[in-house]
C-alpha cells in the first residue's frame, strides 16, 4: 500500500512538472541555433523533433485503426533488441477497449488516493480516456528467462537489456503516431493495473506491463521545449572521411 501511495505521489508531482516544464516559455527556437542544419534536413530527424508529449487528445485519428495498428506493429517490428530476441509485445486498444483500460486504472486509484485528491487523479485518467486507443508495451519474462538459461554470462544484463528494448519500441512507436499526426504521451500506471488488464485482455502470465501509451488527436499546441547546451551533453573526438561519391554530389 505504502508503494502504492508513494507511486501516487510521485505520478502527481511528475505531471505537474512536466506540464509546466513543457509549457514554460522558452526564448529560443525548436533545437539550439549551433544545431548543423544539414542533421534538420534529415527525415526522420525532423519526425524526432515532431514526436512531443501531448495531454490534450480528442478521440479521432488522421488514418483509420487498421493503419494505426500496422504503423505501431510496425515500429515495434523493426526496434532493436538484444540477441535479436524480439521480448516487446503490444496490446493495442481502441474505443471503448481503451476506455476501459483507462476505467480499471481510475477504480484501482480510487481504492488508494485520499478522496481530496482524487479529481485531480480522475480529471488526468480521464484525459487518457479521451484519446482514440491506447498502447500497451510489454515485456515477454519468457524471452529474458530463456537467454538467461541460454546465456548464463550475461544472465544479469538480460533484464536491462529488455528494459532498453521496450523503451526503443516506445521510442519508435511514438516517433511514428507522430509522423501520422498522431498526439499521444507515455504513462505508468504499471503494476497498479497490471492484474486488471491481464484479466480482461487474456494477457500471458509471463507478459510484463512496463508503460502505456494513450493517443489521438492533438487538441491542443505543443509548449516550446527546452534543451540543455550541447557542450554539456556531448564529446566528440576524431576525424571521418566522406566517400568520394557522396563528396561528389
Ligand atoms: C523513460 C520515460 C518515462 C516517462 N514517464 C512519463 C510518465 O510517467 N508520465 C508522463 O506524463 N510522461 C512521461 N514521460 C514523458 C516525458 O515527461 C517527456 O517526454 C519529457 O518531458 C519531454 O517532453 P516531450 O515528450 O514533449 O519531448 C516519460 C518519458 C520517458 C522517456
Amino acid at each position: 500500500m505504502a508503494v502504492f501511495i508513494q507511486l501516487i505521489i510521485f505520478d502527481v508531482q511528475y505531471y505537474i512538472f512536466s506540464v509546466a516544464s513543457l509549457t514554460r516559455a522558452i526564448p529560443t527556437g525548436p533545437m539550439p541555433a549551433e544545431h548543423p542544419e544539414n542533421a534538420m534536413n534529415n527525415s526522420l530527424i525532423q519526425s524526432i523533433e515532431k514526436r512531443r508529449t501531448q495531454y490534450a487528445l480528442g478521440p479521432e485519428l488522421p488514418i483509420s485503426a487498421q493503419q494505426t495498428t500496422a504503423l505501431i506493429e510496425a515500429a515495434i517490428r523493426l526496434a532493436p533488441s538484444s540477441f535479436n530476441s524480439q521480448s516487446s509485445r503490444a496490446v493495442i486498444l481502441y474505443g471503448d477497449e481503451s476506455r476501459e483500460f483507462w476505467r480499471l486504472v481510475e477504480t484501482a486509484l480510487g481504492k488508494i488516493v485520499p478522496a481530496e485528491a482524487f479529481a485531480a487523479t480522475k480529471g488526468k485518467i480521464d484525459s487518457f480516456a479521451a484519446g482514440a486507443g491506447t498502447v500497451l508495451f510489454y515485456e515477454d519474462q519468457d524471452v529474458v528467462k530463456g537467454l538467461q538459461d541460454k546465456f548464463a554470462l550475461y544472465a544479469d544484463n538480460f533484464p536491462v537489456w529488455s528494459e532498453q528494448a521496450s523503451g526503443m519500441a516506445q521510442f519508435a512507436v511514438w516517433t511514428a503516431l507522430a509522423n501520422a499526426d498522431i498526439g499521444a504521451s507515455l504513462q505508468h500506471y504499471n503494476p497498479l493495473a497490471d492484474a486488471d488488464a491481464a484479466a480482461r485482455w487474456n494477457i500471458p502470465a509471463a507478459w510484463k506491463l512496463r508503460a502505456q501509451m494513450p493517443f489521438g488527436s492533438n487538441e491542443k499546441p505543443f509548449g516550446e521545449k527546452a534543451f540543455m547546451d550541447d557542450a554539456r551533453r556531448f564529446k566528440v573526438f576524431g576525424t571521418a572521411t566522406v566517400a568520394e561519391t557522396r563528396a561528389a554530389a
